[in-house]
């Protein structure tokens, strides 16, 4: 089955470097789905690539200054959101139970929704990942796409072991009810993939550095196709 190639831009690049960007990705028909900075996303959508927000607020609309609603994404030709992201987590004190509010309500809007678990250095995988999932998904019928993303590997270089990968994933379809897809995400890059890329269960990348890099995007479309 084709690997889905995410690419989360983060808060990368600028209105003059985003031209050629779009130019290049064009070019090596990597059908990725972008999750651009959310000021760019349109032109994402007006090139017809599959694009996603990085965020996304749980209230249709209101005053909730600096917030962006599930509602509006849709309307403007977006098809993903990804929640939970570690550093949402981390830098924006996100909670599971307002990740679980977000995904509702994006769930209602038909959007899909991926979202993001991992681990830190010190932590054990289990118990995180179980809370993460269990609290992120209360009431929730609809599947999702799970990102699988060590904290202590994104932008680090350090990768886990193909093995640890494998646990993971393994364990994190035992706590879904449904056929879950898997993204690998943390440090992925052309050559990371490479190794990465044994692994079965995994159902594709979450992809942060790399992503700006035509170079690299180019190179890891040929570990995937
Ligand atoms: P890096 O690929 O830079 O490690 O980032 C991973 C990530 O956070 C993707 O969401």
């Amino acid at each position: 089955m084709e690997k889905i190639v995410a690419l989360n831009h983060k808060m990368n690049m600028d209105y003059d470097e985003l031209q050629d960007y779009i130019d290049d990705l064009k070019k090596i028909n990597l059908n990725p789905i972008v999750f651009p900075t959310a000021i760019h996303a349109p032109y994402f959508v007006e090139d017809h690539f599959r694009t996603g927000l990085q965020n996304i607020y749980f209230q249709d609309n209101g005053a909730f200054t600096g917030e962006t609603s599930p509602k509006q994404a849709k309307k403007l030709g977006i098809e993903y959101v990804l929640v939970g992201h570690s550093e949402r987590r981390e830098l924006f004190s996100e909670s599971n139970e307002e990740i679980n509010k977000k995904i509702k309500l994006a769930l209602e809007n038909d959007l899909k929704v991926i979202l993001c678990v991992g681990e830190k250095n010190n932590e054990d995988y289990q118990t995180v990942i179980k809370r993460q999932i269990k609290e992120g998904l209360q009431n929730i019928t609809k599947p999702v796409i799970i990102a699988y993303e060590p904290v202590w590997a994104i932008g680090s270089g350090v990768i886990p072991s193909n093995e640890h990968i494998k646990t993971v994933i393994t364990y994190i379809q035992s706590l879904l009810n449904y056929d879950v897809k898997v993204l690998y995400g943390g440090s992925v890059n052309s050559i990371t993939i490479q190794k990465i890329n044994e692994v079965n269960v995994v159902s594709g990348y979450l992809i942060g550095g790399s992503s700006t890099s035509i170079q690299e995007l180019k190179k890891i479309k040929e570990v995937v196709s």
